[in-house]
């Protein structure tokens, strides 16, 4: 693993222990100001920036790729998480740890070798995180825990911001919380989708350590600032 990233991820992993903390998507940020936008979720007490990139074939939309991510890692010295919602995401998932993604995930039902694949993250100088759509038993991941640093619930259908947060996921998250433990295993768990000031609070309470906010940080109700701040009180 890279020197950068591996501090800037045990950053993250220590400021998660003492409180769960909110990881931007720069899906719903004005692109136009992005390095603007990122410097605002960061002085706002972002802990890590969220890019979420969609090939138009696993996800029904189209979002950002490998020139984007490699921008965020230059404006930016908090860890950059790769969410990759594409098909054969073998094929590009070590382009996106040379990138600078310092965390690469993917989807366990976009890959048939996904042992494979997060030993070659990890060997391309990236940490490997895992992810699963709601419709996917979390038993998919159960033996490849110990390989990766972070597991995301994914608590809408991918594909879009702006979605409505699906409740059964906050079962999901005590599950792999318990699991974690049982395991003596130390990943994060981070949890994406339909994440506002109305829905965080039972998220945390189930055990997530990092949220992931695209709509509900980048809106135009209020500033970053003002937001972050809104989502920090749904969680105490
Ligand atoms: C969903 C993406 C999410 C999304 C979150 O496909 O993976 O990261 O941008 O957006 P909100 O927070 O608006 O649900
Ligand atoms: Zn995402």
């Amino acid at each position: 693993m890279s020197a950068d990233t591996h501090r800037r991820y045990e950053v993250l992993r220590e400021r998660l222990r003492t409180r769960p903390g909110v990881a931007p998507s720069i899906l719903s940020a004005d692109f136009l100001r992005l390095g603007v936008q990122i410097a605002e979720a960061e002085a706002a007490g972002a802990v890590a920036i969220h890019v979420d990139v969609m090939d138009g074939r696993f996800v029904p939309n189209i979002s950002i790729g490998l020139p984007v991510a490699g921008a965020v890692r230059r404006a930016t010295d908090l860890a950059v998480e790769a969410h990759l919602m594409i098909v054969e995401p073998e094929r590009y998932a070590e382009a996106f740890a040379q990138a600078g993604a310092d965390i690469v995930t993917v989807h366990v039902e976009a890959t048939t070798h996904l042992n494979r694949l997060l030993t070659a993250i990890r060997e391309a100088g990236a940490v490997p995180g895992v992810t699963l759509n709601p419709a996917t038993p979390l038993v998919m991941l159960e033996e490849v825990l110990p390989l990766v640093g972070l597991v995301l619930v994914m608590s809408v259908n991918p594909g879009f911001g702006g979605q409505r947060y699906l409740p059964e996921s906050t079962a999901r998250v005590a599950a792999l919380a318990a699991l974690r433990a049982e395991r003596g295993l130390d990943f994060i768990i981070e949890v994406d989708g339909g994440i506002t000031a109305a829905t965080i609070g039972p998220v945390v309470g189930a055990g997530s350590d990092l949220l992931v906010a695209g709509s509900a940080m980048y809106n135009a109700n209020g500033s970053v600032a003002a937001n972050m701040e809104r989502l920090r009180d749904g969680f105490g």
